[in-house]
This record gives structure tokens, sequence and C-alpha cells, in this order.
């Protein structure tokens, strides 16, 4: 069984990719909605509220935990797995994050390494600079084009309008532009999870030459890899019903990803 950790509906999109992809996988999603978002809050608090899914999550029976969310990859994820998880009861289990394979992805898939690739992300992913970071050392000419959306995952929580959303988008991808002067970015990464699900406001501001890269896809690829050179989390399993579990209200939770995502999905609340 594969854990799945995001704040609130963003891990959804990665969900979706991995049970597309690995369909005889069993998932357990915690979605954090009662205390989303986070990326505005403090790196202590990330930390201690990912921590605390992580544990509840193995102790749900996750030898391995997917954190669905690149604010708690990149604030929470290098800490727990260097500090805490060795030195914890859970110390044969596995937390891994979705940065890394995101990038891994698309820098080996560009047509021109000095491209410009603009990525969207919460305060705190860019304040963290990882993304430039993990492209660079895999692709040194790239130029990287951060861009923070501060309040956009909080508004998809908060079941903000369509209107609301397209504001904040256009906002962002304008601010983004007046970064290349107007010219139209090659590549744009929404390393947010929450934001594939306003892609097609991102689709109708950007050029229509800008390609959107899938962080699904690639979390998808890049886990499967993962399967493959880690046999011990990938014994056969009976196929089940995924569970769904929110600290949130499940009842509002159900019906935000069925508006979002266009599917009902069986939210119960967590204990
Ligand atoms: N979905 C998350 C991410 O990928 C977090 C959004 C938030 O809670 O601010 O960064």
């Amino acid at each position: 069984m594969i854990g799945l950790f995001d704040t609130g509906h963003g891990g959804l999109t990665i969900y979706q990719a991995l049970a597309k992809h690995l369909p005889q996988r069993n998932f357990i999603y915690f979605g954090d909605h009662a205390n989303a978002p986070y990326g505005t809050k403090p790196a202590s608090e990330i930390l201690e509220l990912t921590k605390s899914a992580i544990e509840m999550l193995f102790n749900r029976g996750c030898p391995l935990v997917v954190l669905a969310c690149n604010t708690a990859t990149a604030v929470a994820l290098r800490q727990l797995q260097q500090n805490w998880l060795p030195n914890s009861v859970h110390k044969n289990k596995r937390v891994l994050g979705i940065i890394v394979p995101t990038v891994e992805v698309a820098t080996s898939t560009h047509d021109d390494a000095s491209e410009t690739l603009v990525v969207f992300g919460t305060q705190r992913t860019i304040e963290s600079g990882v993304y430039e970071v993990e492209i660079h050392k895999r692709n040194p000419q790239a130029k990287v084009i951060p861009q923070t959306c501060a309040q956009l995952a909080g508004a998809i929580e908060n079941g903000a309008s369509e209107g609301e959303l397209e504001q904040l988008v256009s906002e962002a991808v304008r601010e983004c532009l007046q970064k290349t002067d107007g010219k139209a970015p090659q590549r744009a990464l929404l390393g947010c999870t929450h934001f594939p699900i306003v892609e097609h406001l991102f689709k109708k501001h950007l050029p229509t030459s800008t390609q959107i890269l899938s962080q699904g896809a690639a979390v998808a690829d890049r886990l499967i890899d993962y399967l493959k050179r880690h046999p011990e989390f990938a014994q056969n399993e009976n196929k089940q019903t995924d569970l769904f579990l929110t600290s949130g209200d499940a009842l509002r939770v159900k019906a935000d990803a069925k508006r979002f995502l266009g599917v009902f999905l069986p939210f119960e609340k967590c204990p």
C-alpha cells in the first residue's frame, strides 16, 4: 500500500496519474484540508504537520509514502529523510518527494538546453530555490524563472469562484512575462500540485507556444522505476478500493473534489 499526502486537494492530481499508471497498487490518500494551505506557513510548522501525516500513513500500513506536495517536499523532505526517519521506529519505511522526479523528467525531455522554463509554485516552494538548484544540477544552461502564486492554492482550497481563480492565475502569468520581457517561455512547470486543477486557466493566459509539463505523469514514471529498483515495496497485493482520508470536513471535501476533478471520491474524516 502506498501512502500519498498533500495539504488538500492538490495531491489528487498526482493520485490520478499514479492510479492510472499503477492500476494494480493500493493507495491511501490523506489530505490535511483542516490545515491547508501550507504554502504560506512557517517552515517549522510545515515540518511538524508533514511528519504527523507521514506517521499516520505509516501506522495505517503504508511502508512507502509519497509527498504529493511540492511545498512539503521543498521544505520538509530532506530533514525528515536525514534526521527523523533513520532514528525512528519507522526506519525501514520510506518517504519520497516529487520535485526531483519532476525535474529528472523535465530536464531529460527538453528540445533546447538553453530554454526558458517558468516554475509556478507556492511562496515556500519558490523561496526554497529547490527547483532552480535541481534543474541547474542537470541542465546548467536552462534559464529558470521562478514565479510565486502565493494565494492560488488557498483560493482553490476555499472553493473560490472561477473568476477569482482566473484573476490570480492571470496576475501570476503577467508577473512572469514581465521577467521574460514578454517573451514566451518554452515550457511551464506547475510546481504546486493544486495548480493542474486550474491548468485550463494557465493555458488561457500563457502564450500559446508555452508547453505545460505534467507533474503527475513525471512522478508516475519515476515511481514505476523506483518500485522496480525496490521490490520490497512492490509486493503482490490484491487490488482493493483506494482509501481517501481528510482532516477536514469530509462532505465539503467530497463536493470540492467533484467540482475540481469531476470525480466522486469517498473521503472519510480521519479520526
Ligand atoms: N499542493 C501543495 C504543493 O504542491 C501545497 C499547496 C499549499 O497547501 O499551499 O505545493
